[in-house]
């Protein structure tokens, strides 16, 4: 009998309770968990650290476990293999990969720079390591503005990938930037009419949005900021209701730090609830356990690219 791929079941865990597992794993190893706010809820729940893109590169750079399992997408793990060449670093899923670094390939990246020589080339660290290493600087959320500010003015800037962050720069330094056109699936799927919508039946919610979001969005936000940012916001801003525009895993935070709160998704087209991130979601507990009980799958990075993708890493975290 021929077993269809998604109901094949290699290996039942139902046996085992998974978080004492990867704990105990965690500790014989000398690991640490680093999980971004996009994870399922229990996988925040167990993760030494839960940050945004910069704190997770913080936390990567500064680490002294042996082996970093990262709770997150490719070209995150990526960046902690770049930071740290000894270590085992573990990433549950290898096809957790992510829009922005699909959709800008290497050679085309270096294309766009040939295209504009002189200029200054400001990546947002969702890309690969290939493109990070045709980079100058990289960026996250929460440094691009500081970033850019810091560059002469008579400089020119390219920022690739997301073509909505890059925007969004323009209107906060008042920068000129070229931009790469990619973006985020997620975040590109909020509706500017079903906001609007929401917030006619929600009156005294506050707009929360990340800066990948359509600038449509964005000009219905409140605030707009890093996941990170957004949490912050959230905790110390008196309102009572939020209406978030990010993936939605970053509400199991929001609802921990504030419980008398509320917070509601952001609606897609149609009021869809379309905020998932399928790239993200493909880490479970049970994925997470086995990468650490069988040490893979394991990033892996050829020393030349690794050396060319760790310089513009580490002035990005000198210049943060
Ligand atoms: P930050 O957590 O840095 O805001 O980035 C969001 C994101 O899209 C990660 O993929
Ligand atoms: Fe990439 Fe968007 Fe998923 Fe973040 S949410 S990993 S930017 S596809």
């Amino acid at each position: 009998m021929i077993v269809p791929a998604q109901n094949a079941n290699p290996e039942s865990l139902a046996h085992l309770d998974l978080e004492e597992e990867i704990a105990r794993l965690k500790r014989e190893m000398n690991a640490v968990i680093l999980a971004h706010y996009y994870q399922e809820s229990e996988i925040q729940d167990l993760a030494d650290f839960v940050g945004d893109s910069l704190q997770l590169s913080q936390q990567a750079a500064s680490t002294k476990a042996d082996v970093i399992v990262f709770a997150g997408v490719l070209f995150m793990a990526e960046t902690a293999k770049i930071l740290n060449p000894s270590k085992l670093v573990l990433l549950p899923d290898l096809n957790a990969g992510c829009s922005l670094a699909d959709g800008c390939p290497a050679a085309q990246f270096q294309a766009f720079r040939e295209r504009h020589p002189g200029s200054v080339a400001i990546t947002y660290i969702n890309c690969s390591a290939e493109v990070k290493a045709l980079s100058d600087i990289i960026c996250t959320s929460s440094n691009a503005e500081k970033i850019i500010r810091q560059i002469p003015p008579e400089k020119h800037i390219l920022f690739a990938p997301d073509q909505h962050l890059g925007r969004f720069l323009m209107k906060k330094t008042g920068r000129e930037l070229t931009l790469w056109p990619g973006s985020c699936i997620v975040h590109e799927m909020f509706s500017e009419k079903s906001l609007v919508q929401l917030k006619e039946r929600h009156p005294k919610a506050l707009v929360l949005a990340h800066p990948e979001c359509p600038e449509a969005v964005l000009r219905h936000a409140d605030y707009v900021g890093s996941t990170t940012g957004i949490l912050t916001f959230a905790t110390h801003n008196p309102a009572l209701e939020f209406i978030v525009a990010t993936e939605s895993g970053i509400l199991h935070q929001m609802i921990k730090a504030c419980p008398e709160k509320t917070f509601i998704s952001a609606p897609g087209e149609g009021g869809c609830s379309c905020s998932e991130c399928p790239h993200m979601k493909l880490n479970t507990m049970e994925k997470l356990y086995l990468c650490m009980r069988d040490r893979k799958p394991e990033i892996m990075l050829e020393e030349g690219l690794r050396q060319r993708a760790l310089k513009p890493i580490l002035r990005m975290l000198e210049m943060s």
